[in-house]
């Protein structure tokens, strides 16, 4: 029978660990934003003694998303990754969560489905290379600016999220900038520095502003350019396919969005240009 505790500062070396089996690109600035905040919601599964498994969750008011579910290679298909999933699931129930929600990658979507969960709709992942852009109407994100980019966040992303946006921006001010129409903001995209690629989102565009979107992926591309480029999207935002495919971008193996419970939050899709990432929304 596996143990479960909540995973704790001292948990970095696990982390990197089951993060690096299966190749999502994380480091410890990922871990110590989970640690940050959500100190309650991630979970190591441990048998005999040993740490076998893991599962993370970040909470956005009384929406939870469940990510970086994991159990050691040799340990699999025994029931331990079902147990952490109705454990996080059962904790963050107890917390006033009322619903939750994934990514899930085809292979573990019978598993999200036995749990209960329902489909939402293929979230797409794409690859390219930064390659130089224009980058026409476009400023880099102020302290300043955080304000109105929540506020746009919370009316597309339909969560509230600004702690959060508030936290990536200070990890990386130079890879997050806004774009205004008319002296008002109409997008934003913040991007961040994974292992072995940058990763794009969240990228947040109101509709009819398609141009304002790329050139916001342009000016990420222009400050790494020849580095490795992630970005996820909803698969009904046309316009951030058509801009990632015309910058050269490839799709990779994409994953089903999944919710469980009341499902009442998702988010419009046709400003989600780019994903927070797949572990958090
Ligand atoms: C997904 C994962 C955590 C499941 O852990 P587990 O302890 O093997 O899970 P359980 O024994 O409770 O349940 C097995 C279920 O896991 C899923 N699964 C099996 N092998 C898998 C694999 N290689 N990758 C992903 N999911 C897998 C299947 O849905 C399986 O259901 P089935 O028994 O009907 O075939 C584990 O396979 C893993 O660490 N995979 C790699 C990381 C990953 O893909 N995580 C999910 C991200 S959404």
């Amino acid at each position: 029978m596996a143990e479960f505790r909540a995973m704790a500062e001292g948990d970095l070396a696990l982390f990197l660990r089951l993060t690096g089996l299966v190749g999502w690109g994380m480091t410890e600035q990922d871990f110590d934003r989970l640690i940050k905040f959500s100190p309650e919601g991630n979970f190591i599964a441990s048998m005999d003694g040993s740490d076998v498994g893991m599962v993370a969750s970040t909470m956005y008011g009384d929406v939870a998303w469940i990510g970086n579910l994991i159990v050691d290679t040799q340990l699999r298909g025994r029931g331990i990754g079902a147990a952490l999933m109705v454990h996080a699931m059962n904790r963050l129930t107890a917390r006033g969560v009322k619903s939750i929600r994934l990514d899930g990658v085809p292979l573990a979507i019978p598993l999200y489905r036995r749990l209960g969960f329902r489909d939402e709709y293929w979230s797409m992942r794409y690859m390219g290379e930064a390659a130089p852009g224009p980058v026409t109407g476009v400023e880099q994100m102020r302290p300043r600016d955080l304000d109105e980019v929540a506020a746009l966040d919370l009316r597309y992303f339909n969560a509230p999220r600004r702690e959060h946006l508030e936290y990536i921006h200070g990890l990386t001010p130079e890879l997050c900038f806004t774009h205004r129409a008319g002296g008002r903001l109409v997008g934003y995209i913040m991007g961040g520095d994974g292992l072995d690629r940058v990763k794009v989102g969240p990228w947040i565009c109101e509709p009819g502003h398609e141009k304002g979107a790329e050139a916001l992926l342009n000016a990420v591309m222009n400050r790494r350019p020849g580095h490795r480029v992630w970005v996820g999207f909803p698969e009904g935002n046309r316009s951030s396919r058509s801009i990632l495919e015309r910058n050269g971008f490839r799709e990779i193996p994409s994953s089903l969005r999944m919710c469980h419970g009341e499902c009442r939050s998702a988010e419009r899709v046709e400003a989600v240009y780019g994903l927070g990432g797949p572990d958090k929304g």
